[in-house]
């Protein structure tokens, strides 16, 4: 009897003891919903995570608490608060979560989980040194031309033939093959010996695995958007014609004369975030504002809600590259407004922001506008009614569906066919050379 009393006891004490914590708020964690003994908010979240907790953050704020299981977990969604913990904050924040989102990101790599120590530093300041700092990433830029000209012939055959292609395998193939030579290619110029030669090839290769599905992911989501979009498309390649012509391919110097072709970048990266979660771990206990926030828990900021919340931004649903645009003094062409993508804005952080924001920052930069460009400037990408075999990936007006897949990471949830026309009146597809 004693035995039935006291798990009876324990019973209630899980399922008020919540209840209680919620009604007086004795642990000062942010608002959560009501959550379950032991598995806590787990049977709350649906198959996309970012969704869920953007439902959660439009009932309880911007600021709420989970659990999920044993760990306690803040999510946050308002430019203020990623500015209170990434910024004010950061150094409680400043380690990653082994979590699955960014494992499958990075393949499981060290790195990313290493904590802010020693090792960390000195990879990332060799890393910065050798491969992704501004003089590293200028150095390859002929590499990465070659493997876009690669990339374009393949185009070319596909449309010669007539056959569709699926750039949704093509696409990673592609920033793999720019990612590996980078690495394959580094430190031959005699500053180092032999082994710390090969320790820094083993290294980087680890570090950089994350980088090839990010921007294939962008990539392919901005093709998708300029398909929806046919105004935008319009006008980038105005642009284009405008400032490179038709008798030359874009390369990567034309970018900072693009400011369009910029602009369609972040707004992709705005909507379609290839990490719509950032995540980090609380390193030490802190207070922040009122809610003390526990050591371990894991924080999610969530760039997704972020996106979509009308508060910060204009018709936030809307493909509007416009938004990053402002007026220049000069007779009313736009330039490059002050928002960018580089951890400084905080309602825009593709790549997160800080000490642990995306060392891969500047490559992704360098690579993505050119590259779009380049597509755009010699095809068409039409739109099969088939996508794959899968009759919602595309609706009758040739619309494409822009779910994405369930999980962490934010790919398309259809996979990306189209078929290459090569554009009208472009001489220059016939003169591309790998
Ligand atoms: C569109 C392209 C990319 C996006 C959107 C992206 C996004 C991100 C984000 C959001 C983070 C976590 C940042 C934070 O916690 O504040 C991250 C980390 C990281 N990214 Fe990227 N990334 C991209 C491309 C790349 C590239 C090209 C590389 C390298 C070749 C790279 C290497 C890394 C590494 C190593 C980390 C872990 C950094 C650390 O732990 O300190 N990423 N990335």
């Amino acid at each position: 009897m004693i035995v039935e009393y006291l798990a009876l006891f324990v019973v209630i004490f899980l399922i008020v003891r919540p209840i209680l914590n919620k009604i007086f708020r004795t642990n000062k964690l942010p608002p959560s919903p009501i959550g379950l003994p032991i598995i806590g908010h787990f049977h709350l979240l649906g198959p996309i995570i970012h969704r869920s907790f953007k439902q959660f953050t439009d009932r309880y704020g911007p600021i709420i608490s989970l659990r999920l299981g044993s760990i306690p977990c803040i999510v946050i969604s308002s430019p203020e608060l990623a500015r209170d913990f990434l910024k004010t904050n950061e150094q409680y924040f400043c380690e990653h979560n082994a979590s699955i989102a960014v494992n499958r990101l990075t393949y499981a790599s060290s790195v990313a989980f290493a904590p802010y120590g020693p090792y960390f530093k000195f990879i990332k300041k060799l890393t910065i040194n050798e491969l992704l700092g501004t003089r590293p990433v200028n150095s390859f830029a002929a590499l990465r031309t070659k493997e876009r000209n690669r990339f374009l012939q393949l185009l070319r055959e596909k449309s010669q033939r007539g056959e569709t292609v699926n750039l949704t395998d093509e696409l990673p193939k592609l920033s793999n093959n720019i990612v590996s030579q980078m690495i394959l290619g580094t430190s031959n110029d005699g500053d180092y010996a032999d082994e710390a030669r090969i320790v820094i090839k083993e290294v980087t290769k680890d570090y950089f695995t994350a980088g090839t599905d990010t921007t294939a992911i962008t990539t392919e989501w901005a093709l998708a958007e300029l398909i929806n979009n046919p105004k935008v498309l319009g006008k980038a390649r105005q642009e284009i014609d405008r400032v490179v012509g038709k008798t030359r391919l874009v390369g990567e110097s034309d970018s900072p004369n693009l400011p369009y072709i910029q602009a369609i970048i972040k707004e992709t990266l705005r909507l379609h975030p290839p990490l719509p979660l950032l995540e980090r771990k609380c390193v030490k206990q802190c207070q922040i504002g009122e809610y003390i926030i526990p050591e371990n828990a894991m924080l999610f900021v969530n760039n997704w809600a972020m996106a979509r919340d009308p508060k910060t931004w204009e018709s936030p649903m809307d493909f509007r590259p416009e938004r990053f645009l402002v007026e220049s003094n000069e007779g009313g062409e736009l330039k490059m407004g002050p928002i960018d993508v580089k951890g400084n804005n905080f309602q825009l952080l593709p790549f997160g922001a800080g000490r642990r924001m995306c060392p891969g920052v500047n490559l992704a930069t360098q690579m993505l506008p050119a590259l779009l460009a380049n597509i755009i400037q010699c095809f068409d990408l039409t739109v099969p009614d088939s996508q794959g075999g899968d009759p919602r990936a595309v609706n009758d007006l040739g619309v494409l569906n822009m779910e994405e897949a369930p999980g962490f990471t934010g790919p398309r949830l259809h996979e990306l066919i189209c078929l290459p026309v090569p554009r009208l009146g472009s001489p220059l597809i016939s003169t591309i050379e790998a």
